[in-house]
């Protein structure tokens, strides 16, 4: 089947964490159409059981689909992938393209064979991560730790709010003080929303930690799903859509403009 010029990529997560893998998507195709799709209503997803995510994110991306009819759909965010990635594939036509923690590269990169897995509490319990441990970094220490104040932090700062720096601390803490902790040189973000932190977490680490994320990974995806495919000439502005309106949505516009996004919709 062709595929319009201005079929649109769509992008989806609980919040502003998609926008981690947005940036380097927008770099790799700078004039494909955007929209933004966050779970407002249901944010955070973190907290949230497996049951709930499992009915909720199939049926949402469902109406996306039908209203914004993308070429391609990303879900950019770890823990309705990890849980809810093949219940979404069943439920749409189109591709449907993950984001799972990049622990592949942490165990690549790490020389003390001692990594670290930030995510949200939901994503850090899930089989998916102990599969990825097994098959990629098999040698190492994998050390999780769940921060549902981390995803708070990444959403207040891009409100333009002050941010109080013992958040990333603690979260950061809550891998350290584990047995091994003190030789962990990498760190996975395995929530969209933490690579939005990076500084913050990079100044709490006080000793060099790398960070990794499947940012770029997941733009080299989307090239290959889309090789062949025409887009339009020009860049034109993209739109973010929110399950809910509210002040704290309105708060985010000067943010999602630097991101491209000039419009704000509600689903
Ligand atoms: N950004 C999401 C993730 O990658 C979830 C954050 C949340 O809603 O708790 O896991």
């Amino acid at each position: 089947m062709t595929v319009a010029p201005d079929a649109p990529i769509l992008l989806f997560d609980s919040g502003v964490g998609g926008l981690s893998i947005l940036a380097p998507a927008r770099a790799a195709l700078p004039t494909a159409p955007i929209i933004y799709a966050a779970d407002s209503a249901g944010f955070p997803y973190g907290t949230k059981s497996e049951a709930e995510i499992a009915a909720r994110v199939p049926a949402l991306l469902g109406r996306l689909v039908e209203r914004y009819r993308p070429r391609l759909a990303v879900i950019a965010c770890n823990t309705a992938s990890t849980i809810a990635l093949s219940h979404v594939r069943a439920a749409l036509d189109i591709p449907v393209v993950g984001t799972v923690p990049a622990i592949k590269p942490a165990a690549l990169l790490s020389k003390s064979r001692v990594f670290g897995v930030l995510g949200t509490d939901a994503t850090v319990r899930q089989p998916y991560v102990d599969r990825l441990a097994a098959e990629h970094g098999a040698d190492c220490i994998m050390l999780r730790h769940g921060s549902a104040a981390l995803v708070q932090l990444a959403e207040a700062k891009l409100r333009g709010e002050p941010l109080d720096p013992r958040i990333a601390q603690d979260a950061l803490r809550g891998l350290t003080d584990q047995p091994h902790g003190d030789r962990m040189d990498m760190v996975v973000l395995a929530c969209t929303h933490f690579p939005l932190v990076e500084q913050e977490l990079a100044a709490a680490a006080g000793r060099p930690i790398g960070f990794v994320h499947g940012g770029a990974g997941i733009a080299r995806r989307i090239l290959f799903l889309t090789q062949g495919q025409l887009w339009p000439d020009a860049t034109s502005p993209g739109a973010a859509v929110f399950t809910r309106l509210d002040d704290q949505v309105e708060a985010l516009r000067p943010a999602l403009a630097g991101y491209g996004l000039m419009q704000v919709d509600a689903l």
